[in-house]
């Protein structure tokens, strides 16, 4: 199959908070990034936990998504190197929390995003995974209508699946009006514990989404914290296999 001439841009979403979107970007880019690939974080939460996780400090984010959304700033402008080879972030901070009464009125406000990223500068990137915030509001809408296809992590627990239904009705409705491209690459389960049975749950996920569900879980929740908390990226030897065999293509 012939190399992509444009990035795969990948959202990766979940309304539900705290359930490993920050942590799976993160980690999916350093995987990508040490497999050889140009990868572009942006992070589109104004908790801004992914530019913190890559070591970018509130202070140094000059030029952020909130610009980039507000076509205040280029793409280019606002990308910032960060210490992992090869991964870029599109740094964010409290202020995009605005966003949505700010542009919520304007005619174009679910395409911004995928306009900012129409640029030759988006097309240095083989990958751009957008870090979602925990809401399904204009800002993740924006990251629906600008990517390829979304990711779902969705931690391995009783309750997963409330609220899953929504996020795939947003998915529907983007797809029916302004993305008719749009898929689901997969969920990817998170937190997963081996003590849990959680197998009837998965099973039961497969059938209802008929996505693929990719295991990207990490051994431990103490060494993904660990890792946080020192603005390093996890890479997971054992997970370059997988990742090789499964370039979401
Ligand atoms: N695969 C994983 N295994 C174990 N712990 C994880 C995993 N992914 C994330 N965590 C931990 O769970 C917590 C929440 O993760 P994270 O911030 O990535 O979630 P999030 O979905 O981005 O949250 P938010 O909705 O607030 O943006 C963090 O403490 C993180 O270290
Ligand atoms: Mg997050």
């Amino acid at each position: 199959m012939p190399e992509p001439t444009t990035p795969r841009v990948l959202a990766i979403t979940n309304q539900k908070g705290g359930v490993g979107k920050t942590t799976t970007a993160i980690n999916l880019g350093a995987a990508l990034a040490s497999l050889g690939e140009q990868v572009l974080i942006i992070d589109l939460d104004p908790q801004g936990n992914a530019s913190t996780g890559l070591g970018v400090a509130a202070r140094d984010r000059e030029n952020t998504t909130y610009e980039l959304l507000h076509e205040e700033a280029p793409l280019a402008s606002v990308i910032r190197q960060t210490s992992v080879e090869r991964l870029d972030l599109a740094p964010a901070t409290t202020d995009l929390s605005s966003t949505d009464v700010e542009l919520g009125s304007q005619e174009n406000r679910v395409f911004l995003l995928k306009d900012a990223l129409s640029t030759d500068t988006a097309r240095d990137y083989d990958y751009i995974l957008i870090d979602c915030p925990p809401s399904l509001s204009l800002l993740t809408v924006n990251a629906l209508v600008a990517c390829d296809a979304v990711l779902v992590p969705l931690q391995a627990e009783f309750f997963a699946l409330e609220g899953l239904s929504q996020l795939m009705l947003t998915v529907r409705d983007v797809r029916e009006t302004a993305n008719p491209g749009l898929r689901i690459e997969g969920v990817v389960l998170t937190m997963y514990d081996q003590r849990n049975n959680l197998s009837q749950q998965v099973e039961a996920l497969q059938g209802a989404y008929t996505a693929k569900v990719t295991e990207l879980q990490t051994q431990s929740a103490e060494q993904v914290k660990g890792i946080a908390q020192h603005h390093q990226q996890l890479f997971l030897q054992q997970k370059k296999k997988l990742l090789k065999e499964n370039r979401f293509s």
